[in-house]
């Protein structure tokens, strides 16, 4: 029988990166993944294949619409979906491969099943009808997340689907009807409006991306009706009739009243995503879930089994690929008697549309909900140099920092490139900076970064470009 000091169930950007650091610190340690191919969701079915798509059809959009105001005369760009289709499976394919590597380079034994945990050090890996008893000290459950279902609407992933689906489909669709204006949903929207799908986006609340500030949230919904996106707020899809040759949707005011019918010809579905313990034997080993089905763990991520532990979509706190990765780091490190450690108030969120919008620390909201005095500096790209040259001025800088202290306690950022510009903010924040301290940093000129600098200027009210 095979023993290990650590067997990770799941590959995805928590397992495979809990793996890696395990074994630099000198584990014996083993991967399980019942997938065909190594990477979980992020780098099959999420994170990679939506970039690559968001990317391809960003530059098809951008060569039909931006390219004459630059003086570049080419003829009307031609879609050829198989090809781009293409283009997102090498990129899926070449960071698969790259998990291989590093698994072969780290030392780490793949073994392709599902996972069973059957008690403390005892896992069982099922495939083909066969199965092997693995032993092992420790125990990482690492299974990931599912898509969220709506009841009484049943996913094809052909005409009604989810992420998944969307990744894939074989032709634009004339009519895409979007259900949920969270991420997944601005994201896939965003590409198949770019490649020509009329999009509407039903959102049960009363505005876009819960959870993100609400002015930037405001300002992007305006920015995305511009580009073409309809949306109904405050509404719910009940129904789907898939009988005819369009589907027609039946959607209901949240609040209750008369029911409208919109017909599409894809129904996207993409309301959340729920944790993933199936097949996983949880409940008979005797390792506990919360109320919400997500694996329970302590402030060190073991589970009410001793010697098992748990991170990543699976148990609370967002669900992002780099929050899974982290907290794979730590829990290796724990394991091997460090002080792993993960500081949940600086997780940075990047929505990967154009513009970018990109959030670190507390909003506005979450700021007055707790009772905390706050100054707040904002500074607009139409004001920033670079922007203005590249004729791409959306957007703004909002930086919220202690009324007291000038600790800053959250940054959010639309515009383009967003998701790169975040990362100062997080840094600052880690070290407990100020305001004062990003606004005395100097920053390169030309860039987008100034924004940053000033919107920290105009937090004590001294933006010079304003
Ligand atoms: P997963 O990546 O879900 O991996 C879990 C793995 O466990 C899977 O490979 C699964 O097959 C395996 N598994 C499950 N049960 C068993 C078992 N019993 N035995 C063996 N193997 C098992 N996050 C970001 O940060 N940025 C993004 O841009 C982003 N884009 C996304 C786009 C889409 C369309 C989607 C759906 C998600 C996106 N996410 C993004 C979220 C991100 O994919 C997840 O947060 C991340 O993958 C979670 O990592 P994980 O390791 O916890 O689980
Ligand atoms: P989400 O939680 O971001 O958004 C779901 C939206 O659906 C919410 O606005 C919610 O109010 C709405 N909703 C829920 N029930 C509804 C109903 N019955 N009718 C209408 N609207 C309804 O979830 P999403 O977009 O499915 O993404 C899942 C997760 O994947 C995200 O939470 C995120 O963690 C991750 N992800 C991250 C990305 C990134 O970091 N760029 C990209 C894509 C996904």
């Amino acid at each position: 029988m095979a023993t290990y000091d650590l067997v990770v169930i799941g590959t995805g950007p928590g397992g495979y990166v809990c793996a890696v650091r395990a074994s630099q610190l000198g584990m014996k340690v083993a991967v399980v993944e019942k997938n065909a191919t190594l990477g979980g969701t992020c780098l099959n079915v999420g994170c990679m294949p939506s970039k690559a798509l968001l990317h391809a059809s960003e530059m098809f959009e951008e060569a039909g619409h931006s390219f004459a105001k630059m003086g570049i005369s080419v003829p009307a760009p031609k879609l050829e979906l198989p090809a781009m289709m293409n283009f997102k499976q090498q990129g899926i394919d070449g960071n698969v491969k790259g998990v291989e590597f590093l698994m072969k380079k780290n030392k780490v034994d793949v073994l392709k099943g599902t996972g069973k945990i059957l008690g403390t050090g005892k896992v069982e890996v099922s495939a083909d009808g066969k199965s092997q008893l693995i032993e092992t000290k420790n125990i990482v459950i690492a299974t990931g997340s599912d898509i969220a279902r709506l009841k009484g609407i049943e996913i094809d992933e052909k005409r009604i689907v989810s992420s998944t689906g969307a990744l894939s489909l074989d032709k634009v669709p004339g009519k895409l009807l979007i259900v949920g204006a969270g991420v997944i949903g601005l994201e896939l929207g965003s590409v198949w409006h770019r490649l020509g799908a009329e999009v509407v986006v039903v959102e049960f609340l009363d505005r876009i991306l819960p959870g993100m500030d609400g002015e930037i949230a405001k300002q992007f919904q305006r920015i995305l009706e511009k580009q073409g996106f309809a949306f109904k707020l405050g509404a719910k899809v009940t129904a789907v009739d898939t009988s005819g040759k369009t589907l027609k949707a039946t959607i209901e005011p949240a609040a209750g009243g008369a029911a409208e019918t919109l017909e599409a010809d894809v129904v996207l579905v993409c309301i959340g995503r729920v944790p993933y313990t199936d097949g996983l034997g949880l409940k008979e080993a005797g390792v506990a879930l919360d109320p919400r089905g997500r694996v329970q763990i302590d402030p060190h991520f073991a589970t009410s089994l001793k010697g098992v532990y748990a991170i990543g979509d699976v148990v609370a706190g967002p669900m992002l690929a780099h929050k899974a990765e982290d907290e794979g780091v730590a829990v290796a490190e724990i394991i091997a008697g460090q002080a792993g450690h993960v500081n949940y108030d600086v997780i940075p969120g990047v929505v990967y549309t154009t513009p970018e919008v990109s959030s670190v620390g507390k909003t506005e909201e979450e700021l007055k909900q707790a009772g905390v005095a706050y100054t707040v500096g904002k500074f607009p790209f139409t004001a920033n140099g670079r922007s203005k040259v590249n004729q791409t001025t959306d957007g703004f800088v909002k930086i919220l920092a202690d009324a007291k202290t000038d600790r800053v306690l959250g940054v959010h950022i639309i515009g383009i490139e967003a998701g790169e510009m975040i990362h100062e903010a997080c840094v600052l924040m880690e070290f407990g900076g100020s305001a004062e301290d990003l606004a005395r940093t100097c920053h390169a000129h030309p860039t987008r970064s100034e924004a940053v600098k000033e919107a920290a200027l105009a937090v004590g009210k001294r933006a010079i470009h304003m």
